[in-house]
C-alpha cells in the first residue's frame, strides 16, 4: 500500500489469528509493526533522553497536540523547524489530536460543534481546539503521523444519545480535518474510529471513515475502564471492518496482556503512558507481572530487576539499590526504572513480531500467559 509518503508492507501473517508483521515506511524512519509507541506528551519522554531512546531501538514515539500547543506553542514549533528538530529526535513521531483531553480534562473543557474550549489548568487562558486548530498545530509540529480531532466520550458513560452524537460529530470533524490538512506530502492523517461499546454505532463509524481516502486508521474510545469482553468485541468489530493493507492503531493500550491479545485481533500500533508512569511510582515490568521497588522485600535483594534484560539499569543496578533511591525520593530512580520499562515493552513487541514470523504466535500467547498467571491454560 502506497499513500503519499507512507507505505505499509505486510511481511508475515499468523495462520491462526489475525496477527501480522508489517513494515511501515515513514519520512523519518521505517517502523516495524506490531509496535508500542512510548508517550512523550510534552516533547520529551519523562526521565529519558532522545539518545537513550534511540539506543534502546525505539523507532516511533508520541507527542500531544494539546500540551505542545500550549507550551511551547505553534509559533515556536514552526520557528524551530518542527518537533523532530526541536527535540533532537531523528526518527518517526506521531501526535494525538488533543481530543482525548476532553475526557482527561473534562472539568476544564466545554464542547460544541465548533470544537473544544479548554481552560488552562494554571494560567486560566482559553484555547479553542477546533478540528482546524488541531491540524494547524499538528502541521507546525510536523509529526509523520497525525490524528484527527475526535469527540471522545468515556467508554463507561451510559448515555446512548451522547455516544451517537459524539460518533457522528467525529465523522464531521474528520472531514474538516482532511480539508484543513496542509501537509499531505509528508504527514499522514489518521481518522479515529469511535462508537463506544455499541456494535452498530462502531460499524456505522467504520463504514463512514473507511469511505474516505486515508493512509491508516486509529481505533479510539476504548481502554477506559470497560470490561474486557466489551473491549475485545469492539476491537474485533473494528479490525474486521478495516482494510488489510493499512495500519491499525489501537489508542491508549499498553498492558502486556492487552497488547498480546489485540495483536492477535489484528492491531498494529499501540501507545500508553502506563510503562513510564508506573515506573515513576517505582513499578518495574517483568515477564511475571510487576515488581514494586518500594516494597521492603527489595531492600536486601541484590539482583537486577530482570536477570536477562540488557537495559543499562539491569546491567548496573540491583533492586536493593533502587529500593534505597525510591525511599530517598531520588528522581534518578524514576529515570532508571523508566529505561527498564521502555526496554521491556520494546523487547515484548520484538518477540511478538518474531513469533508471528515463525508462525508460532498461538504458542507464544500460551507461554506468556502461563508465566503471567502461573497456571496452565
Ligand atoms: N487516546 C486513547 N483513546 C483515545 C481516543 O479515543 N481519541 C484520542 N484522540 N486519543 C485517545
Ligand atoms: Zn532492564
Amino acid at each position: 500500500m502506497k499513500y503519499g509518503v507512507m507505505s505499509m508492507d505486510v511481511v508475515a501473517r499468523c495462520s491462526t489469528t489475525k496477527a501480522r508483521v508489517g513494515k511501515l515506511s515513514l519520512p523519518h524512519h521505517v517502523v516495524d509493526t506490531p509496535v508500542f509507541m512510548p508517550v512523550g506528551t510534552q516533547g520529551t519522554l519523562k526521565g529519558l533522553t532522545t539518545k537513550q531512546l534511540e539506543k534502546i531501538g525505539i523507532q516511533i514515539m508520541l507527542g500531544n497536540t494539546y500540551h505542545l500547543g500550549n507550551q511551547p506553542g505553534e509559533d515556536i514549533l514552526e520557528e524551530a523547524g518542527g518537533l523532530h528538530q526541536f527535540m533532537g529526535w531523528p526518527r518517526a513521531l506521531l501526535t494525538d489530536s488533543g481530543g482525548f483531553q476532553m475526557v482527561s480534562l473534562l472539568k476544564l473543557s466545554e464542547l460544541s460543534e465548533e470544537g473544544v474550549q479548554f481552560e488552562h489548568p494554571r494560567d486560566k487562558s482559553i484555547m479553542m481546539l477546533s478540528p482546524e486548530k488541531s491540524i494547524a498545530i499538528q502541521n507546525a509540529i510536523g509529526a509523520d503521523i497525525i490524528m484527527q480531532l475526535d469527540d471522545v466520550v468515556s467508554s463507561t458513560e451510559t448515555d446512548a444519545k451522547r455516544f451517537k452524537e459524539a460518533t457522528r460529530r467525529s465523522v464531521r470533524w474528520l472531514d474538516r480535518c482532511i480539508s484543513a490538512h496542509k501537509r499531505n506530502g509528508d504527514q499522514c492523517l489518521f481518522p479515529i474510529i469511535q462508537g463506544g461499546l455499541d456494535e452498530s454505532l462502531r460499524k456505522e463509524c467504520l463504514h463512514e471513515m473507511t469511505s474516505r481516502v486515508v493512509p491508516g486508521f486509529a481505533i479510539g474510545g476504548l481502554s477506559g475502564g470497560e470490561c474486557k469482553d466489551d473491549f475485545w468485541k469492539m476491537v474485533t468489530t473494528s479490525t474486521d471492518g478495516l482494510p488489510e493493507d493499512k495500519p491499525r492503531y489501537l489508542m491508549g493500550v499498553g498492558y502486556a496482556a492487552d497488547l498480546i491479545v489485540c495483536v492477535a485481533l489484528g492491531c498494529d500500533m499501540f501507545d500508553c503512558v502506563f510503562p513510564t508512569r508506573t515506573a515513576r511510582f517505582g513499578c518495574a515490568l517483568v515477564p511475571t507481572g510487576q515488581i514494586s521497588l518500594k516494597n521492603v522485600s527489595c531492600s536486601k535483594d541484590f539482583t537486577p530487576i530482570q536477570e536477562d534484560c540488557h537495559c543499562t539499569t539491569c546491567k548496573s543496578y540491583t533492586k536493593a539499590y533502587l529500593y534505597m533511591l525510591f525511599r530517598a525520593n531520588h528522581p534518578s530512580a524514576c529515570h532508571m526504572v523508566s529505561v527498564h520499562n521502555v526496554m521491556y515493552q520494546f523487547n515484548l513487541m520484538r518477540s511478538i513480531r518474531e513469533a508471528i514470523k515463525n508462525d508460532s504466535y498461538p504458542q507464544f500467547i500460551k507461554d506468556y500467559f502461563l508465566k503471567l498467571f502461573k497456571t496452565p491454560l
